[in-house]
């Protein structure tokens, strides 16, 4: 029997299609914005587009946690058009934006003109507000209105915004496990790196390494610690962004076994670059938390392949060239452009046997759907889901090229790497956004947030008897 009655958009023939579990040689039917069929081509219903893939790989989407699209406030850094452009550009099919924005993401009105701005994106997106001292109560007002989670800038970085207090942080917790609204962590400890950093420019120092110096992993180990034991004692579930150092897996191993839901990401440059680089490169490869030492590349690699670190994000930092090639590191901006790179760059470490395909599908796609509520929507090629599709050729080869990024910023630590594998075309609900490696221009605009499909089970809160609002409540 047909379940289509109706010959459908379109099915994609000849491709081998990627799950975190397998690799099948399947058509894929999509009608609409949703795969409707998945398996041989005989099964496949009738449809007025066919779409010859043979020869590529259909992974779901990338989903990268981590982006900053700079709008509203930084324009000359990056827009949601040019930075959702490049996340098309590099197979990523949804993303979720950090609020140091200007308006930081923390009140009705900044939320709205994010939301104005993120009219012109390519991709399906999810907005992170803000979690600080001033904006703790009307979290849920902002969860109305459109954010998805919350990131908490516990270490300071881009923007400065100030850490929330570790009462605003408990507070947040508290209001958001009822919810189970996930919060994201910068865990780096401010206090110790706003020392350490004032000594290391008083005594002068303005070289590359000063700011590894003044951000050591005991930084990112101290506030891990203490996030992880505010969301055991709430309930509330959290994430912890680019997760830098080996010294610091122990507690997130520790914590995921007392129960503790947490997430993390990495990022290739905590994978694949350290201190030698850094060496090299100096402002160009400044960012927060730093990179480190050569022996922390592959406890993050192991940590990845145990789980204890479930996915990869870009922490996609836009700046301008001037902005990044300043001779005095503490005045080059923190951070670089990652999401166009992060699939070419994660499948050439496939290529070269470091993971497989389908790990990388689980770190890029799957984990992060689920972390997100977005799973069997998202981050997977199945009947029922969302058409979001990176057709990817692994044997294309080449050097990225800085000068040709989407991204306003053309500026990266990645420039003249070697890559072996790469998206050619990105499909987001149905529509492509890019084909042959180029930008579809009209699809600008067809990105949705995602908080309309979006599910979060609501867990068991605990010690709910201690919470700010039993305490104020009047009997
Ligand atoms: O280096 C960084 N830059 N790390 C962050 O956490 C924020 C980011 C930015 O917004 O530029
Ligand atoms: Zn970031």
């Amino acid at each position: 029997m047909n379940p289509h009655p109706h010959p459908v958009d379109l099915v994609i023939t000849g491709a081998q299609v990627v799950s975190h579990e397998r690799i099948v040689s399947a058509c894929v039917a999509i009608h609409g914005e949703h795969i409707v069929a998945v398996g041989d081509l005989a099964a496949m219903p009738e449809s007025t587009h066919v779409f010859d893939a043979t020869g590529l790989h259909l992974l779901p989407g990338a989903i990268d946690s981590h982006v900053h699209f700079r709008d509203p406030g930084y324009p000359h850094k990056e827009t949601w058009q040019t930075g959702s452009g490049a996340a098309a550009k590099g197979g990523v099919t949804t993303v979720f934006d950090m609020p140091n924005t200007n308006p930081p993401t923390g009140t009705l009105d900044a939320l709205a003109m994010k939301l104005k701005a993120a009219e012109h994106s390519y991709v399906d997106f999810g907005i992170h507000g803000l979690l600080g001292d001033d904006t703790v109560d009307h979290l849920e007002d902002l969860l109305n209105a459109g954010v998805s989670s919350f990131k908490a800038f516990v270490g300071n970085t881009f923007g400065n915004l100030p850490a929330p207090s570790d009462g605003a942080l408990l507070e947040g917790f508290e209001k958001l496990a009822p919810l189970g609204i996930r919060t994201v962590v910068h865990a780096e400890n401010s206090s110790i790196m706003a020392r350490r950093q004032a000594q290391l420019v008083a005594a002068g120092r303005t070289d590359a390494l000063a700011h590894l110096a003044a951000r050591p992993a005991v930084c990112e180990i101290e506030a891990i610690s203490r996030v992880s034991i505010l969301a055991q004692w709430t309930g509330a579930r959290v994430h912890i962004a680019h997760h830098s150092a080996a010294d610091s897996l122990y507690l997130i191993e520790e914590a995921k076994a007392r129960g503790v839901d947490i997430t993390v990401e990495t990022c290739p440059q905590y994978l694949l670059l350290n201190t030698e680089r850094m060496m090299e490169l100096g402002g160009v490869l400044r960012v927060n938390p730093p990179v480190r030492e050569s022996r922390h590349n592959e406890p993050l690699w192991q940590a990845l392949k145990s789980g204890v670190i479930d996915m990869i994000a870009t922490d996609h930092a836009p700046h301008s060239i001037e902005e990044k090639t300043r001779a005095n590191i503490w005045e080059c901006d923190c951070g670089f452009p990652g999401v166009e790179t992060q699939m070419p760059i994660m499948l050439t470490e496939v290529s070269r046997g470091r993971a497989s395909l389908t790990d990388y599908v689980l770190w890029s796609s799957v984990n992060p759907a689920k972390a997100w509520g977005l799973y069997g929507v998202k981050g997977v090629i199945a009947s029922g889901a969302h058409a979001d599709i990176a057709f990817v050729d692994l044997n294309k080869t080449g050097l990225i090229e800085q000068s040709l990024f989407q991204t306003r910023s053309k500026i990266s630590p990645w420039q003249g790497r070697a890559v072996h594998g790469a998206p050619l075309h990105t499909m987001v609900r149905g529509r492509f956004v890019m084909q042959h490696s180029k930008l579809i221009e009209d699809s600008v605009g067809w990105g949705r947030n995602i908080k309309g499909v979006q599910a979060m089970p609501t867990p068991h809160p605990r010690n709910t008897e201690h919470t700010s609002r039993s305490i104020v409540k009047t009997p």
